[in-house]
């Protein structure tokens, strides 16, 4: 017989996006080729990662301004060991994505992976420096 999936739901708050950023986190350090940059290369301490993470997606969705950071910088750092090239963008991306679809849908799930989207374009293009293109265009939800 066939089984029902409970109803997934938006992320509206704080509640959610650790939800979130916990799994995302799971599934990256145990990813073949993002895992060891986590541990091995950088050796993240994740007991201050993932609440920062918290705060860098809380702050995108609902403007708290409780993350203070240059992720263009942190992750310049890494260039130089692992390359930060277009494949591990993507990697990241697809993992990203299938978190969230696992367990929510809605505006909001569907906005983070658009900005996710976009700063990975940004990011990836920065540090190469390569011409940004291909935006979803998520930040502007925020325009007046
Ligand atoms: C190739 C893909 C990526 C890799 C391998 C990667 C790896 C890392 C690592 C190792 C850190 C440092 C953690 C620490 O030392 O505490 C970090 C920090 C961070 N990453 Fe990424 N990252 C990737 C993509 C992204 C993308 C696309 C975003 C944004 C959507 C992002 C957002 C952040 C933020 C906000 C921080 C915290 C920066 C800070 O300390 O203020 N990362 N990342």
């Amino acid at each position: 017989m066939k089984k029902e999936l409970p109803e997934r739901g938006d992320i509206v708050g704080r509640k959610e996006i650790e939800q979130f950023v916990d799994s995302f986190y799971e599934a990256v350090r145990g990813d073949e080729m993002l895992g060891p940059v986590f541990d091995q290369i950088a050796k993240v301490n994740w007991d201050e990662h993932i609440p920062k993470l918290c705060d860098f997606w809380e702050t995108v969705l609902l403007r708290t301004g409780s993350y203070k950071g240059n992720p263009l910088a942190v992750h310049r750092h890494l260039m130089k060991d692992v390359g930060m090239g277009r494949a591990m963008f993507d990697r990241w991306l697809e993992l990203f994505g299938e978190t969230m679809d696992r367990h929510f849908e809605g505006d909001n799930a569907g906005h983070l992976k658009r900005v996710a989207a976009d700063m990975a374009n940004v990011i990836h293009s920065r540090l190469h420096e390569l011409p940004v293109t291909g935006l979803a265009g998520a930040a502007s939800r925020y325009r007046t």
